[in-house]
């Protein structure tokens, strides 16, 4: 991808990456119906130490969309990792002799950095712990630039646990280098990382920090909602005090614009109610497809 081999941080791109990576997608959409035999000589290999339905699968039906092949697996249990106590180091030097490109998930911050240190292969992260999601950032703008026909000049809300929810750190790096204002929603608990904050306002983002939905999503343009992420709370009474406190049903879809669309990376599990999904602002299933469109892309732009 231009100057990158590795896709591990949406900081290690710049604007011009990343509006090649859209650029490519957007190539992609009929590329995606008719397939292509243009990588039919890679070999992807999937590391997912956790649980995923939408990452893995999407970038398995990129890759056999463009003619390659995929292996991997799904639950660490099965793995020497999980069933033997092999290093995180030893399982890539073993696995970037299968393959061409390492898609790697994985439960600690900072182990897609690791896993590139010690593979001679590329790396893409597919989400590493509570950090970043930087490809669902990347589909996210696909998804907004679609929609909306532009990235700059809009006002997104982030909602949600903006402190556990490593796709909204991506999305909201990722958005700052772009002209937006961006919305923060979260109760109080789940805020934003400071320095993340901090790095959107020293580049001339224009941030508000709200702790209601009901502020977060009047007079937007995108609203973005995410799950509180149970799994990484420390103390599940922390969990409990939040947990159902932000939701859309059909009182928030009355106090939106009619142009307001809803996103979210999924899963959800009961901050957009089911009622949502007939609306005209709910796009978070269109947003799925998106995933293979841009994955596409990224796989392409690494691989060729
Ligand atoms: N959005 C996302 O990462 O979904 P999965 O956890 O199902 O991969």
């Amino acid at each position: 991808m231009g100057r990158l081999n590795n896709l591990i941080s949406i900081l290690d791109l710049d604007r011009d990456d990343i509006d090649l990576i859209l650029n490519t997608a957007s190539k992609m959409e009929d590329v995606a119906i008719q397939r292509s035999t243009e990588l039919s000589d890679k070999i992807m290999a999937c590391l997912f130490f956790e649980a995923s339905t939408r990452t893995r699968l999407s970038f398995e039906s990129a890759m056999l969309r463009l003619g390659g092949k995929v292996l991997g697996f799904a639950d660490v249990v099965t793995t020497s990792a999980g069933g033997k106590g092999e290093t995180l180091a030893d399982t890539i030097r073993t696995v970037e002799q299968y393959a061409d490109v390492i898609v790697i998930r994985h439960p600690l911050d900072g182990s897609a950095r690791v896993a590139a240190e010690f593979s001679r292969i590329p790396i893409i992260n597919a989400g590493s712990g509570a950090e970043e999601h930087p490809t669902q950032a990347l589909l996210d703008l696909y998804s907004i630039k679609k929609i909306k026909g532009k990235i700059d000049g809009l006002t997104i809300s982030l909602c949600g646990d903006l402190k556990y929810g490593r796709t909204v750190h991506s999305l909201g790096m990722a958005l700052s280098k772009y002209n937006v204002k961006i919305m923060l929603a979260a109760p109080p608990p789940l805020r934003m990382k400071p320095a993340i904050v901090k790095e959107m306002k020293r580049i001339g983002i224009e941030v508000t920090e709200v702790d209601s939905v009901e502020e977060a999503i009047r007079d937007v343009d995108v609203v973005y909602m995410t799950r509180i992420q149970k799994e990484r709370f420390p103390d599940i009474r922390e969990y409990d005090a939040v947990k159902g406190k932000f939701r859309i049903s059909t009182e928030e879809l009355e106090l939106m614009r009619d142009d307001t669309v809803i996103l979210h990376p999924l899963p959800r599990v009961d901050e957009i109610d089911p009622i949502v999904d007939d609306s005209h602002h709910a796009k978070y299933f269109n947003q799925v497809y998106n995933g293979v469109i841009t994955r596409m892309a990224i796989l392409k732009l690494i691989l060729e």
